[in-house]
């Protein structure tokens, strides 16, 4: 029998459907009783005070670079290695996104080149759209497919230039790190930034569809946040209903973001198995790393005892200097023996609006540009069968078997 393995599967269970149907017939379908249920359940489990839920992480960083200030003409590092997302909620506020390489090893923010580029821009514009007197507010860190970057670094390196620190989460639920065996977990979101925005988009770690989170322990932002989720109106629509009264005002020109009760049902219950689930995609990255890790034509994620990796994503890079064959047409490849896969990312400086709007050259993010043509993510899921995964095992050897160089 033809074995089809899909990119990512939703787990979606029972429960979570009969939750849906439930909702529907409460007859309360946009934010409500369970939208606020799911906000203080997820502070709970990340151990963040306060949580404003949102139809997507791309929301949720727009209303955290909103909240924090940042102005237009004022400046943002920001990974190339990255999603649209992470630039464009800078991009938004009239800023400017000053990109930054990544670290070999793990794909991350490389803060060694952050500092690059900050002496850079100190001393001589970095591209033609880029002045001298720019003032650099913040960095976003990406923990890209879950696996977190050193936050101790990210913090020292944001307190010595003053800068604020949002996380872009999206991969990072749930993560943890911590300095050494010694030292105690922190989770992503338990302070590890001045706000720390997660995705619940079909494909995420956990799923409403659509959808996101921004946790904080700062009242005052998570009350701008909120206040701007919302088309900045006094109350919210729950607050309304529940005995708030019908005379907002309009504080500031919000936006449309709030997430529907229909969705926070998903969520509550996927938040439950989070953990179970993360077990899952932990289990389906050791087999794999055990049944791949002899082959030399290729290099796997890196693991680290001092991180609790989400294992949102699985990517593998080509040793293309031992094959025959380049990236694309090894995905071209892959499709026909029916493994579906993704690249985690074409950078952003490799894109026509980057490119064309501030100039970035590829020889300005060499190990992006190097490592990208190299790239390839394959399935990790829960729920992933045995057949399914030995499939993509076998496909991905006898690639690298017959175009050996
Ligand atoms: C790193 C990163 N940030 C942000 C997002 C955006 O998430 P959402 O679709 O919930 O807006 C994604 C989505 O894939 C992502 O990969």
């Amino acid at each position: 029998m033809r074995i089809q393995v899909p990119f990512f599967r939703a787990d979606l269970n029972a429960q979570e459907v009969e939750e849906v149907v439930a909702t529907l017939r409460s007859g309360w379908l946009t934010s409500g009783p369970k939208v606020r249920r799911f906000e203080q359940e997820f502070a709970a489990t990340v151990g963040a005070p306060y949580a404003v839920a949102v139809n997507s992480c791309t929301a949720a960083l727009h209303l955290a670079v909103e909240a924090l200030g940042l102005k237009p003409g004022q400046a943002v590092l920001v990974p190339t290695m990255t999603f649209a997302t992470t630039a464009e909620v800078v991009r938004y506020m009239g800023a400017i996104p000053v990109l930054v390489d990544c670290e070999p090893l793990t794909t991350n923010m490389d803060l060694d080149d952050a500092a690059r580029k900050l002496a850079q821009l100190k001393s001589e514009p970095l591209a033609s759209t880029l002045t001298e007197d720019i003032q650099l507010v913040g960095i976003i860190p990406v923990h890209v497919g879950g696996m977190m970057m050193n936050i101790d670094a990210v913090q020292s390196f944001s307190a010595a230039d003053g800068l604020w620190a949002i996380e872009d989460a999206a991969h990072a639920f749930p993560a943890a790190w911590r300095r050494s065996p010694d030292e105690p977990w922190q989770q992503c979101g338990e302070g590890t930034a001045a706000v720390t925005c997660f995705s619940f988009y079909a494909n995420k770690t956990i799923t409403t569809g659509e959808g996101g989170m921004a946790v904080t322990h700062d009242a005052e932002v998570a009350e701008r946040m909120r206040l701007m989720s919302l088309h900045g109106l006094s109350h919210d629509a729950w607050e309304r209903y529940s005995g708030g009264g019908w005379d907002y005002r309009i504080i500031a020109p919000g936006y449309k973001y709030n997430l529907t009760d229909i969705a926070a049902g998903i969520g509550i219950h996927q938040l439950a198995r989070a953990e179970q689930m993360r077990w899952q995609r932990e289990d389906i990255a050791r087999r794999y790393l055990e049944a791949l890790g002899d082959v030399e034509e290729l290099e796997l994620p890196a693991k680290d005892e001092n991180r609790i990796h989400s294992w949102h994503l699985f990517p593998i890079r080509l040793r293309l200097e031992r094959l025959l064959i380049n990236r694309n047409v090894f995905i071209e490849k892959l499709k026909q023996s029916d493994v579906g896969c993704s690249v985690h990312w074409r950078p952003l400086h490799l894109h026509p609006y980057y490119q064309e709007t501030f100039g970035w050259r590829p020889e300005d993010f060499p190990v992006a540009t190097a490592l990208w043509e190299r790239l390839v993510s394959l399935p990790i899921f829960p729920g992933m069968r045995d057949n399914e995964l030995a499939h993509v095992v076998h496909t991905v050897r006898r690639l690298c078997a017959q175009y050996a160089r």
